[in-house]
């Protein structure tokens, strides 16, 4: 007996509904009819070509054979574009100008994993609100931005520019950024399309090596990778970018099932779909395709709309149009997409920027503010012995460590247009709280010359304390930056250890774009701050955070690992037959010529056991929190039901902090194998010390539904378990029912 939710994703979504447009969508789709009655075959195709700056795009734009120009933020080069697009080609249609804006445009804000990092929807929101206010002033009306693809193995490199392994958190993030970059009202000349990426699948790249192949089932991608694309869509994001990756043998940009029959058909999408860079020509390399037309053919009768560099679409469409290979009316319906894209921003009423005003607004005080402020949330407190942090009594500190005043490297991966002469780093941040000592030991992060190490430990022996930054320089993570290791890199483990010899306080800041193994490390400190690439003002968040001005908050968005070996690893693994009780038996202690099945025969490694190093959703703070009096008001619920989950939370330390409660449940028996556990909420909880703060979750019943057996979305009635706590491995279960 199976209690059948309504299918919601077979609802067609009315996309925009919750978006304001100035002009109605009536009155779009009747002047996008009126302009594609007058258009030339060539002339729709050249709406679907996208050229990157560096070519002679106003040629390309002046003869009608462009619809989108990439990577030009120059307003004055923009504009004329532009004027070569609207005065002369023959229809004047305004070209639509993309960029990667990621994590910020000139005020960068962490790096994504970071943002997730802070479980602060409204300070994510707000980040991309003011990403969209620096870009859209210079004339970018299209991010490409955010990227969905759900990671769970920190070697692919681009972790760094995702929320990490969580579905939930995903959807929480990707809806707080799309609301961001397109404000309330599409045609706002601040508002920035979004575009959801990589659809699909993309961090799932075989051993987390990037462009790999993947091998996700239909059910694991409606359950896992979809509901952040759908919810963005829900929200109203208005592009979409397909994968470089095959999924089961398709490439995305060439898979209809995915871009038809999925976000088409089923999801009601009206927006306009874009391919990754030059991936419909990838497919020739994939041996999917056998040259350039055939991949056009291929990619738009799966229902692209436009072109990313391969160029493939201008050359061969026409002539696939006379061979009958493509339908006319497939080209009408990518333009339509197109052509409403750019009658939603307002481009044919407002296509120019006032050059003069571009840096108006670029790094405003309000802008750097909200930076840090993000900053500060998003780094996490991994440890913290005798609570030497915060740093309140030390007067002089030693800085060190490649990555202490490293203005480019802590940006991070995509931040094409920060620009380092205004980030803060951690040096320089430091230098107005204490008497600060510098000596960098080594230069860089990957540095193996360890002639600087000597240096660094004799400037130890005359201060309080030792701030230690490392991590990884920019290039070391983002795309194509995989690795198979994930020590930190050069000299810097033997930097700390050396350190620690002194006897000194050690403060290791780690500034990174994926989990590192950091165990050995944090065997050589006391305590240890981790903050993911913190962009324009991460040195100012980490010296409020080492004095004590803020309190850590943020929470791992990954499962950190013990060993690379351990990876892919996340917390919601689906449940195994063989779980491990605890009692793994690891390497050193096997007795010689052991029985074979004498260790107990449980999932787990010999070598590193079977827990990681930091559950998902862990982080300490500078007080401690205490859960109790955690509550459901009943034990059996049926469809429709909201479950009210009450608990206490207790600062029950010395200072005044914020908490990140989450909500966990699991689906005890399922058609399916189910996840070990879900999460389902969480909220950002601040507690003046000693305060309780009586609190409450309310879960509908409806979420507990998955893609069953038969895949169909449903919740199967059953026995669950639910968890409120700090992290995604504490906490005692209470049990309920759905009848
Ligand atoms: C390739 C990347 O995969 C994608 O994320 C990015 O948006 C495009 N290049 C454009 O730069």
């Amino acid at each position: 007996m199976k209690l059948k939710h309504l299918l919601l994703c077979c609802l067609f979504a009315a996309v925009g509904c919750t978006t304001a447009t100035t002009t109605p969508d009536n009155e779009i789709d009747r002047k996008v009819e009126e302009l594609l009655a007058q258009m030339t075959l060539r002339e729709k195709i050249g709406q679907m070509n996208q050229v990157s700056g560096g070519a002679n795009l106003c040629d390309w734009a002046a003869s009608g054979d462009l619809g989108s120009i990439l990577n030009c933020v120059d307003p004055a080069e923009i504009n004329a574009v532009q004027r070569a697009a609207v005065e002369q080609s023959r229809l004047g249609i305004p070209v639509l100008v993309s960029r990667d804006v990621i994590h910020g445009f000139r005020t960068i804000f962490p790096i994504p994993l970071g943002m997730a990092a802070t479980f602060d929807p409204a300070v994510v929101e707000q980040g991309a609100r003011i990403a969209a206010v620096e870009a859209t002033a210079s004339g970018v009306r299209w991010t490409f931005s955010p990227m969905l693809d759900i990671a769970r193995d920190p070697r692919w490199g681009r972790v760094a520019e995702g929320s990490g392994e969580d579905t939930y958190l995903d959807v929480q993030m990707g809806v707080a950024m799309v609301k961001g970059y397109q404000g309330d009202d599409y045609a706002d000349p601040t508002s920035m399309a979004a575009c959801v990426k990589h659809f699909v699948g993309y961090g799932a790249a075989e051993g987390g090596r990037d462009y790999n192949t993947t091998m996700i089932s239909e059910r694991a991608l409606r359950n896992v990778y979809f509901p952040a694309f759908k919810a963005c869509i829900d929200a109203g994001a208005l592009t979409l970018m397909t994968s470089f990756n095959d999924v089961d043998g398709l490439p995305s940009t060439g898979n209809s099932w995915l871009l038809d029959d999925i976000l088409r058909k089923e999801w009601g999408f009206d927006g306009m779909v874009v391919t990754d860079w030059n991936s419909a020509g990838e497919m020739i390399a994939h041996g999917y395709a056998e040259d350039l037309k055939h991949s056009a053919e291929l990619a738009v009768n799966a229902g692209v709309d436009m072109d990313m560099m391969s160029f493939g679409f201008i050359e061969h469409i026409e002539e696939l149009i006379n061979e009958g290979k493509i339908e006319m009316q497939t080209i009408d319906n990518a333009v339509r997409n197109i052509l409403r894209l750019k009658f939603r921003l307002g481009l044919f009423e407002n296509p120019y920027v006032d050059e003069a005003k571009a840096r108006e607004k670029v790094y405003a005080p309000e802008h750097l503010e909200a930076a840090k402020q993000c900053a500060v949330e998003s780094a996490i407190l991994l440890q913290n012995n005798n609570n030497v942090l915060p740093l309140t009594d030390a007067k002089r500190i030693l800085v060190t460590g490649p990555m202490a005043n490293a203005q480019f490297d802590q940006l991070g991966t995509w931040a094409f247009d920060g620009e380092e002469a205004y980030t803060v780093t951690p040096l320089m941040a430091l230098r107005d709280d204490y008497d600060v000592v510098y000596e960098p030991g080594l230069t860089y992060s990957r540095d193996t010359n360890k002639a600087g190490i000597p240096a660094a430990v004799r400037a130890a022996a005359g201060v309080d304390a030792v701030v230690v930054c490392v991590g990884e320089e920019a290039i070391l993570s983002g795309e194509a930056h995989c690795l198979s290791q994930l020590n930190l890199q050069g000299a810097q483990s033997e930097l700390i250890a050396e350190l620690n010899k002194t006897g000194k306080p050690i403060v290791v800041v780690v500034i990174a774009g994926r989990p590192l193994t950091i165990e050995r490390d944090l065997a050589e400190c006391d305590a240890m701050l981790y903050s993911f690439h913190p962009g324009t003002m991460g040195g100012e968040a980490i010296a409020d955070l080492i004095t004590g001005r803020a309190v850590p908050s943020g929470k791992t968005p990954m499962t950190f690992l013990r060993d690379a070996g351990q990876a892919p690893f996340y917390y919601n693994h689906p449940m195994t037959g063989r779980p491990n009780n605890g009692t793994e038996t690891l390497l050193n202690d096997i007795p010689l010529k052991a029985g074979q099945t004498s260790l107990g025969c449980t999932s787990y490694y010999l070598d590193t056991g079977y827990g990681p190093l930091f559950p998902f959703g862990y982080g300490l703070s500078y007080t401690t929190f205490d859960y109790s009096c955690i509550t459901i008001d009943k034990t059996e619920y049926t469809e429709g039901d909201v479950i009210v989950v009450e608990y206490d939370l207790t600062n029950s330390g010395k200072v005044d902090a914020t908490e990140v409660a989450q909500l966990y449940v699991r689906d005890l028996v399922g058609s399916v194998v189910r996840p070990v556990k879900e999460l389902k909420g969480f909220e950002r909880v601040y507690l003046k010390a000693g305060e309780t703060k009586h609190c409450r979750f309310e879960l509908p019943v409806a979420e507990l539904a998955f893609w069953n057996r038969d895949m169909e979305y449903v919740v199967e009635p059953g026995k669950f378990q639910l968890w409120v706590a700090g992290d995604s491995a504490s906490g005692e279960a209470l049990a309920f029912e759905v009848k």
